[in-house]
């Protein structure tokens, strides 16, 4: 039960073994989750729309990020735990950017921070990374390049798009990125980037072929509300458990058989009687 770094990461890909990587915006998830043996845990800027009620994960902030990361880590003993850095983030200016990237680590407490983008980012994580900050890259459907990408559908279909994520692959990996997620890729090109990076590829909606596999804890977990995309699978139905404890607790109040007196306080007095 050893605290996992990016030297395990490093040896799961080497030796073969999976990753299993989910997301944790709160204290008890993030406990749940450090518990059942999940090697990576997410602090996603997808807490905008899971967690937030956001319609998209653009407007989440900073600020919004150090709080759950923060809670989160509180949680965590053995994970290894990484942060995404929400829209703009990192886009203004390196000093902003850096500042931005430490706040996750010192503040959060974060072990490492998540970056999506392509060659256009390689400069700033190369940066990021000669700081001593671990860094996640994160490759195919980029949900903050949202209006650029007109839609969340897969990425790197055709050759010409597929050969620019493989690149873009390759220059985050010489940038120095230690894991990267690929998200909605046709399975062909995950396994190619896969063979063809030495560090951990973690998929989501990618196929079969990556070293890992994360997921949205929500969706996977049935919390989530409504559409339910091609590459969940769901695990449990916790949004049914959680209903039907309700529905019983709010036919005992107004049946008046809670609260009872197993779960009343009486004075000294009286129990003394
Ligand atoms: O924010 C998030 O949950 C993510 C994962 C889907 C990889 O970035
Ligand atoms: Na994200």
């Amino acid at each position: 039960n050893e605290k996992i770094t990016v030297s395990t990461l490093k040896k799961y890909k080497q030796t073969g073994k999976k990753i299993t990587a989910l997301t944790a915006y709160d204290f008890p998830t993030a406990k749940i989750l450090d518990e059942s043996g999940i090697d990576m845990i997410l602090v996603g800027d997808s807490l905008g729309m899971v967690v937030l009620g956001y319609e998209s994960t653009l407007p989440v902030t900073m600020d919004d990020m150090v709080h759950h990361t923060k809670a989160v880590t509180r949680g965590v003993k053995r994970s290894f735990v990484m942060a995404d850095m929400p829209f703009m983030s990192y886009s203004i200016s390196k000093e902003t950017t850096m500042q931005n990237a430490a706040r996750l680590i010192a503040e959060g407490n974060a072990q490492s921070i998540k970056i999506e983008g392509g060659c256009e980012v390689a400069p700033i994580i190369k940066l990021i990374v000669d700081a001593g900050i671990p860094v996640i890259g994160h490759l195919g459907l980029t949900p903050q390049y949202i209006n650029q990408l007109g839609g969340y559908k897969i990425q790197g279909k055709d050759m010409e798009k597929a050969k620019k994520i493989m690149k873009d692959a390759k220059t985050l990996e010489e940038a120095g990125i230690c894991a990267l997620v690929l998200e909605c890729v046709p399975s062909e090109l995950a396994k190619d980037i896969t063979e063809n990076i030495s560090i951990p590829t973690i998929g989501i909606g990618a196929g079969p072929y990556c070293d890992g596999q994360i997921l949205v804890t929500h969706d996977m977990l049935g919390i989530t509300q409504g559409h339910r995309p091609k590459f969940v699978k769901q695990y449990a139905n916790i949004d049914e458990i959680m209903k039907n404890g309700l529905k019983n607790y709010v036919n005992d109040v107004e049946s008046g058989s809670f609260p009872s007196k197993e779960h009343s306080f009486t004075t000294e007095k009286r129990e003394n009687k």
